[in-house]
């Protein structure tokens, strides 16, 4: 027999049953509360409420765990890379070496961007955010290339073409918003190493690829790849219910992902060290203003599941040191500015009680800089990153028996029935 919570309610007792993940976390399943009671329930940005059972990612915010598929990213940043951490979250495995090649294979078989989508890129104006670009070419995909059947072996193929191409037109988007010519992809560079190809080659100046850099971003990307029910995967999952088209629900997340207050937080962090170090400001003066204007806000602080640490800021920071050294950037004043910020706000009252750390992206913004990536572009290296946790939640999604459009209720509190009135009537 089953474990119930009982709900006392119009003098009745209801039982609900208690369901359990694999790592003990206990949840209420309220899927007949409604239909029982008459009740729903009512839960401002899902704050307490499981939307699907998931076996991709694991996240204990009180302990600052992060693993994907079992596996802690910690291991993962420092051993994988991201091509197969991408397959490992996709496929539920790490690949053997055969697997491997395979896939390689096939990222690069389907690295290319057709040659008339160039033409959109073209026709964007030059002020275009990137990411509205990309949300927009991603969307796009499903005029080129044709719908998902059901055969494993083209939902294989679909899904490696979007993580390839994410890429590539993440890359043209940055080379025609300068108005340079397109870097293709190389069938000879490994995935990281051809985005940073791509990206910074040039016929006047070649690149030079530098290991340390190719493992730097290997790194964000990994740690970037997933994060359970955020909102852009979310995003994902509500609008891929609908059994709308992969792209369509790929390009959902990445505009979802856009807002300051999840992935553009890495643009946002950036652009707040560098007006307190224009303004000339203290740590401590800023974090004043933090506390006195509510509209101000610590940008890369605080996070809805973490309320200790969150272990990738952790490794964020330690590659900061690494990177920034390698590339003789030591004395980068935006990297100090932030060192100080966290150091005040962690022993600030304010920021203790309401159990504000650094998240992922205080720190990712100061490596991209260093790397030479411009603002704009930060939050697409997120969605390149997160597109292999999108798809990987999409085709959970699709393959679950219990999934169900996603339409959640709500309590109206709107005016009663009240009576039409025509136009000369109306005050
Ligand atoms: N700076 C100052 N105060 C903050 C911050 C912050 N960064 N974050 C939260 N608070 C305060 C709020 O004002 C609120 O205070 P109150 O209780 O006095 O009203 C309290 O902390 C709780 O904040 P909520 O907004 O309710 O927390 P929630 O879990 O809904 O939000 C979020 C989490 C959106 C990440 C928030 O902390 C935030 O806006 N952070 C800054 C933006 C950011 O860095 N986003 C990236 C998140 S990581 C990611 O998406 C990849």
């Amino acid at each position: 027999m089953g474990e119930y919570v009982t709900l006392h309610y119009a003098g009745r007792e209801f039982q609900l049953p208690l369901v359990e993940g694999s790592q003990g976390e206990k949840a209420i399943d309220i899927s007949r509360l409604r239909q029982d009671t008459g009740l729903i329930t009512l839960d401002p940005g899902f704050a307490n409420t499981g939307s699907c059972r998931s076996a991709i990612t694991f996240v204990d915010g009180e302990r600052g765990i992060l693993r994907y598929r079992g596996i802690p990213v910690e291991q993962l940043a420092e051993r994988s890379t991201f091509k197969e951490t991408a397959y490992l979250l996709i496929n539920g495995v790490l690949p053997t070496q055969q697997e491997q090649t395979r896939f390689s294979v096939l990222l690069n078989d389907n690295s290319l961007v057709h040659e008339d989508m160039k033409t959109f890129y073209q026709n964007f104006p030059r002020s275009s955010h990137p990411m509205g670009i990309l949300s927009a070419m991603v969307n796009a995909l499903r005029s080129f290339y044709p719908e998902i059947q059901n055969l494993e072996e083209e939902i294989n193929i679909t899904v490696t073409r979007l993580l390839s191409k994410v890429r590539t037109m993440a890359a043209m988007s940055y080379k025609i918003s300068r108005g340079h010519t397109v870097v293709y992809p190389r069938p000879d560079l490994t995935y990281c190493a051809n985005f940073l190809n791509m990206m910074f080659d040039s016929p006047v100046r070649p690149y030079e690829l530098d290991p340390d850099v190719v493992k730097a971003l290997n790194v964000f990307l990994i740690l970037h790849a997933d994060h359970e029910q955020n909102c852009s995967t979310a995003a994902v999952r509500v609008v891929g219910s609908a059994r709308v088209n992969l792209y369509a629900a790929i390009s959902a997340g990445i505009a979802a992902l856009w807002g300051p207050l999840h992935g553009g937080a890495n643009q946002a962090v950036i652009e707040m060290l560098q007006e307190i170090h224009e303004e000339g400001l203290s740590g401590k003066q800023y974090l004043d203003r933090v506390k006195k204007d509510p509209s101000t806000r610590l940008m890369g602080f605080g996070h809805r599941v973490y309320k200790n640490f969150d272990p990738r800021a952790k490794i964020i920071r330690e590659m900061c040191h690494k990177v920034l050294g390698r590339l003789g950037q030591t004395d980068n004043p935006l990297f100090e500015l932030a060192l100080r910020l966290e150091e005040i706000a962690l022993k600030d009252e304010y920021f203790i009680s309401r159990k504000l750390y650094p998240n992922v992206d205080f720190y990712s913004g100061v490596i991209y800089s260093a790397l030479g990536i411009p603002r704009s572009m930060f939050t697409v290296m997120f969605a390149i990153a997160r597109t292999a946790g999108w798809v990987a939640h999409w085709q959970e999604m699709v393959a679950d028996p219990a999934m169900k459009i996603g339409r959640p209720r709500q309590l109206y509190t709107g005016p009663t029935q009240r009576d039409y009135v025509e136009i000369d009537k109306r005050t």
